[in-house]
């Protein structure tokens, strides 16, 4: 297990084992038309993109020649000449390289947030992953445009949910279940489509940080709840509620009543979508088991889109900034084994190095949709803006901001917790 500090991720690849050699290189490798059905290098490589996901046009050549100090040096330019009219909002997620350029930095519900700080920039660059970029436009001016430099960066959790399979499954459950009130909680990490769903049947949206106040929202108007997509955010909520486990079953879309019997359904309390994050999947009891061993004072804190057994045996979770904040307070001198995407952990190594911090994954395996955004697009996307064009813009319809916006505003009406997940 290394304990090493290295303060970025991109640097680090160059000479430490990764889950992918390809990671070493230019993501406009995947700029294809015919681009393979997975979202390339990283921790979601074997994920399928569904058909409607969005592709990104070939980077134009003169970006992937650059070397990284021109481009460091093109954004710089093109930021001093957009100056207010433009705002660089960056993913704790994503690499250092772009996040030196960011007006702001936080988790992705933080972001949305400050995007309305600034009414005066008339563009929002989102560097993070398109459900963010969705959010950001939802919660911004209907002046302001919202810039994903990469339209190919997704989040593969957020993709296993499309609206279609969660219609046919609110049909078959309605038909199970009557007259009684099923209330839809969609995860931030999901398309606008959903969270429109979800406003247009009572529902409302949680983040990592609000998940148990949002259920106890939910509890207090329906007897049951589907919740969307991640399953470990959900199940790891509703057992710290107290929920019992034969009472959470799985709904796999392409099953069936979700791969269950009637019996089951009835007995449900909450149903959790067969949707997981290949980031947080890879955290396991084991390397939690080796952290203890190799330190005996560590404290483990991994992100609740982790399995149940690994929120379990670790000694906190929470969200992002709840790692974050975790790490800001405690005495010089801790031990940290983190487990949540590697860019935020080894920033946190490089910004506390009065603390010992590392990932409780060995292997360097950053999210692969993250990966998307390179330097090379802030730099193309930005530089267009100066030329007058925006382009890669998310734009969410007016039919689906609406109820998306009713959604969202549940949400920020419900008192966080901050118990944990
Ligand atoms: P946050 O909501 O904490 O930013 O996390 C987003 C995410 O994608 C976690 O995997
Ligand atoms: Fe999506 Fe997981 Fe990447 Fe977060 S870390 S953006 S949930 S794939």
């Amino acid at each position: 297990m290394t304990t090493s500090i290295t303060p970025s991720v991109n640097l680090a690849l160059q000479n430490t084992q990764s889950c992918n050699s390809e990671l070493q290189q230019g993501p406009w490798l995947l700029d294809l038309p015919e681009m393979p059905d997975t979202y390339g290098p990283g921790a979601s490589q074997s994920d399928l993109i569904p058909a409607q996901t969005p592709r990104q046009q070939v980077l134009p050549e003169r970006y992937q020649r650059a070397s990284d100090e021109e481009l460091h040096e093109k954004i710089r330019a093109a930021k001093a000449t957009l100056g207010d009219r433009v705002v660089i909002l960056g993913h704790f997620y994503q690499r250092d390289e772009v996040i030196q350029h960011a007006d702001f930095v936080g988790d992705s519900f933080q972001l949305a947030r400050a995007a309305k700080t600034k009414p005066q920039a008339e563009a929002i660059v989102f560097c993070g992953v398109h459900f963010m970029a969705e959010t950001a436009d939802l919660l911004s001016t209907a002046e302001q445009s919202v810039i994903l430099p990469n339209l190919a960066a997704g989040c593969s959790m957020a993709d296993m949910a499309d609206l279609d399979s969660v219609e046919d499954c609110w049909e078959q459950l309605t038909a199970i279940y009557g007259d009684e009130t099923i209330i839809p909680v969609t995860y931030m990490n999901s398309s606008a489509a959903l969270k429109g769903f979800v406003g247009e049947h009572g529902g409302i949206v949680c983040t990592s940080s609000n998940a148990r106040a949002v259920l106890e929202w939910a509890f207090e108007r329906g007897q049951r709840v589907l919740f969307f997509p991640d399953q470990h955010l959900g199940r790891n909520t509703a057992k710290a509620m107290g929920i019992s486990l034969d009472q959470m079953p799985l709904w796999n879309p392409n099953k069936p009543l979700g791969g269950n019997t009637v019996a089951e359904l009835e007995n449900a309390k909450v149903l959790l979508w067969h949707g997981f994050c290949s980031v947080h999947k890879r955290f396991s009891v084991a390397q939690i088991d080796k952290a203890r061993a190799e330190f005996p004072d560590v404290h483990v804190i991994v992100h609740p889109e982790s399995p149940m057994a690994v929120v379990d045996a670790a000694d906190s979770s929470g969200s992002t900034d709840f790692i974050v904040k975790a790490i800001q307070a405690a005495p010089a001198g801790s031990t940290f084994a983190i487990g949540t995407e590697i860019n935020l952990v080894q920033r946190l190594a490089a910004q506390y190095p009065q603390h010992t911090i590392f990932c409780l994954d060995p292997v360097i395996c950053p999210c692969s949709t993250m990966y998307r955004i390179h330097p090379g697009y802030l730099a193309w996307v930005l530089e267009e803006l100066v030329a007058g064009n925006v382009i890669n813009q998310i734009s969410v319809s007016q039919a689906v901001a609406s109820p998306a916006r009713v959604a969202l505003e549940r949400m920020l009406s419900v008192v966080p917790s901050t118990k944990k997940a």
